[in-house]
């Protein structure tokens, strides 16, 4: 099994360039099973949950390219309206096709996703709206068989929490659904409105995308289309936070200073100084950083979730303690234990981690629990001291490409073996 090695202490300084994100893209890609054409899609990053997103729509039927970071699919003929076990396991966020693959080919077979390591996920919220435009569902021995009969019927649909993958869902149902789909209490996360962005060059007309209310207007036929990923934020943050926690400097390229307004305001207040213009971030570090009191998880425009677990790392050798509490899933703090054998001193109960802060870390042999705690488990290496082993890294592969080639150009002393 492969595994990284960091040997810590080092400062990060330099400049990166940012990759397309991961949360947009994998939408954008359930996307094009609605476009009978070509979709090219730009800045896409190589990524494990791409490979699956991939895999699914290559087991549809469409014929998919990659070259370099441009992916090119073809849905012209779809011949498959399921997605088999093996391929929903492999990444729990395919259930983001089931709106597109109903709306495309009127039916849909799905495995169940079940749980995953962030704790149970459940599709409620995606089932009822997915009913409410229209979409029969039965569940056969975890199977769920899906039938929409003539096609999706806009409709008004109220969101009780603002899912993602819920609006995504929702989005992806009603852009070929007859008549106009009012959603209200949308997620308004930026991957909403790159997907948004990406059908809308398709033909869709949708309006609203980043607000909690997106209406959008049935359309029977979405033509070609060509579009480029917005960058990761997240991949953003965990960098910003790599070099802070180094007491380093570092500079972004290809980001967009807005989406990051909640991250970069917790940087600031642990005493990073911090500049943006329009493409680029930059962050230089204090000698020691500053406690942060309270951070709290919250949908967008709130703190993400997932820029949580890298801060946390942080700011476990901040000076003074720093409190979380964690809105969004109830497993986020499975990787505190591993934050611990470096000798971080994190206390959690429920909902809420407070985070005293330490004057040094060391090295340990950890592992992996998810994708953004193994990013955690990174950011404690880099500043400890002597040697880490992090094994169980095909979480990192899910989100963070060519992550220790990065480091290493930054100046970390790590490896994959
Ligand atoms: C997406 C992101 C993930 C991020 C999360 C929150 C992708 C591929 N993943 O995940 O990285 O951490 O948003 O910003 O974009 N919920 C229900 N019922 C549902 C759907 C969700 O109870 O039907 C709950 C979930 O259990 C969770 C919360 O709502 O507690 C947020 O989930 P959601 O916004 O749907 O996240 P994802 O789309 O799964």
């Amino acid at each position: 099994m492969a595994k990284i090695t960091v040997n810590g202490g080092k400062k990060l300084n330099g400049v990166i360039k940012l990759h397309g994100a991961k949360n947009s893209v994998l939408p954008i890609l359930a996307a094009t099973v609605l476009i009978s054409g070509i979709s090219v899609i730009h800045n896409c990053p190589r990524l494990s949950d791409v490979d699956a997103a991939v895999k699914i729509l290559e087991h549809l039927g469409a014929v998919v390219v990659r070259e370099g970071d441009t992916v090119t699919i073809d849905c012209g003929n779809l011949t498959n309206y399921s997605i088999p076990d093996e391929l929903m396991r492999e990444m729990r966020s395919s259930i983001v096709f089931l709106g597109a693959i109903a709306s495309r080919m009127g039916k849909a077979s799905l495995s169940s996703p079940g749980g995953c390591e962030l704790g149970p996920r459940p599709i409620d919220l995606h089932l009822n709206a997915l009913n409410e435009l229209g979409l029969k569902i039965e569940e056969e021995h975890g199977i769920l068989k899906c039938d929409c009969g003539e096609g999706m019927i806009g409709t008004d649909i109220h969101l009780s929490f603002p899912s993602v993958g819920a609006t995504e869902n929702i989005i992806l149902a009603g852009v070929t659904a007859k008549g106009v789909t009012v959603l209200h209490g949308a997620a308004r996360e930026p991957e909403i409105s790159d997907l948004a962005d990406f059908l809308n060059g398709a033909g869709a007309n949708i309006q609203g995308a980043g607000s909690d209310n997106i209406i959008i207007y049935g359309t029977s036929v979405l033509r070609s289309a060509e579009h480029t990923v917005i960058p990761d934020r997240i991949e953003a943050a965990t960098y910003l936070a790599a070099a802070a926690v180094t007491g380093g400097k570092i500079t972004l390229l290809g980001a967009i200073p807005a989406h990051l307004t909640p991250v970069m305001s917790v940087l600031k207040t642990a005493g990073c100084e911090l500049s943006v213009k329009q493409n680029q971030i930059s962050l230089i570090a204090p000698v020691r950083l500053k406690r942060v009191p309270v951070i709290r998880t919250m949908p967008h425009p709130g703190f993400p979730t997932d820029a949580g677990s890298p801060l946390m790392a942080m700011l476990s050798v901040a000076d003074g303690s720093s409190m979380f509490v964690e809105n969004i899933f109830e497993n986020r703090f499975r990787i505190v234990d591993e934050l611990k054998r470096f000798g971080a001193k994190i206390y959690t109960n429920g909902r809420v981690a407070v985070i005293e802060g330490v004057k040094k870390l060391s090295g340990a042999a950890v592992e992996c629990t998810d994708l953004r705690g193994g990013a955690a488990l990174i950011i404690a290496a880099l500043a400890s001291s002597g040697v880490t082993e992090i094994s169980k890294i095909h979480h990192l592969d899910r989100g963070y490409e060519k992550l220790t080639e990065n480091l290493s150009f930054l100046g970390a002393t790590v490896e994959r073996c």
